[in-house]
């Protein structure tokens, strides 16, 4: 599976997503608190833009008028009709049975290591001293 460079960690920061193109498919990839994840920008309900989302938390109930919000900034709603998905695992909380977001493997690699290859970065200048966001698409 061939390794494509997203960006330098420098300004790729905590809450912020870029959406990439690797072989005409759009993935977008996420910090999610100085880790890294990528899902396909394609919401497995309708295909709506996932990078388009709102970035939110996990809102569980047990109980009518109990509920507690937890992991902020790692869940994204899709804009078209509101399904959330992991963002780390691609996991529905809407449809748990049957749509899961597709996930890729992300990963940090020294400048030095996507200089000697083989990794992807046509449009990304690198350099040997910084650190880059790496998703094997
Ligand atoms: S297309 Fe994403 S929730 Fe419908």
């Amino acid at each position: 599976m061939p390794s494509h460079v997203v960006a330098a960690t420098a300004e790729f920061p905590p809450g912020t997503r870029r959406l990439i193109k690797v072989d005409g498919r759009a993935i977008v990839v996420f910090n999610v608190k100085g880790e890294y994840f990528a899902l396909l920008n394609k919401c497995p309900h309708n295909g709506g833009s996932l990078a388009a989302g709102v970035v939110t938390g996990l809102l569980q109930s047990t109980i009518p008028g109990d509920y507690a919000y937890s992991r902020v900034g790692e869940i994204i709603r899709c804009p078209w009709h509101g399904w959330e998905f992991d963002i780390k695992t691609g996991r529905s909380f809407c449809n748990v049975i049957k749509a899961r977001a597709r996930a890729f493997p992300v990963h940090v690699e020294p400048g030095q290591s996507i200089v000697e290859g083989p990794y992807r970065a046509e449009t990304i200048p690198v350099r040997v001293e910084d650190d880059y966001v790496v998703v094997d698409a």
